[in-house]
């Protein structure tokens, strides 16, 4: 298990456009480990390689907290709907903003094995692909905020103040 640096909002590495993966290697499978262990420890709900440093499209997925999605060059296929609510990034630790995204989305990637799949998924799901797929090209929801970026407060915090 190896937790890596995430890179924060005015990093350049998070503006810039990931490339494809050619092929699965040791190196790459220890990255995707990596990805999923520091998006757990950071209590993530998803990573972006660039997150870490690294300029490949490959994204980690979690909403339940114990269904880890793994997408290497995704692609959106189809999306309908619209939802409208908060969103955050742990690239923009302590902040989150209103984001509107499609409500549905169906996309197409490959798995560890470079096998294609499809994912489809509504609400979160579909909220987490949207920001995700958007890191592979450099965007951050930032760009997308209605209105102004929001302070959140940590739970520790929250605790002291109820305490
Ligand atoms: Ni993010």
């Amino acid at each position: 298990m190896a937790i890596r640096n995430i890179r924060e909002m005015g990093d350049p590495i998070l503006e810039k456009t990931c490339k494809e993966v050619k092929e699965m290697t040791p190196r790459i499978r220890e990255l995707i480990e990596d990805m999923l262990d520091t998006m757990y420890e950071a209590n993530g709900v998803g990573l972006a390689a660039p997150q870490v440093g690294i300029l490949k499209r490959i994204v980690v997925i979690d909403v339940t907290g114990e269904d880890p999605y793994v997408l290497i060059n995704p692609k959106i296929l189809e999306t309908s709907g619209e939802q409208c609510g908060p969103e955050g990034c742990l690239s923009v630790p302590g902040k989150s903003g209103i984001v509107t995204r499609p409500n549905y989305v169906k996309a197409t990637a490959l798995d560890v094995n470079m096998r294609p799949f499809e994912i489809e998924g509504e609400e979160l799901l579909a909220r987490a692909i949207c920001h995700e797929l958007d890191h592979l090209d450099g965007h951050l929801y930032v760009e997308k905020v209605e209105g102004e970026l929001q302070d959140v407060v940590p739970p520790a915090a929250q605790e002291e103040e109820e305490a």
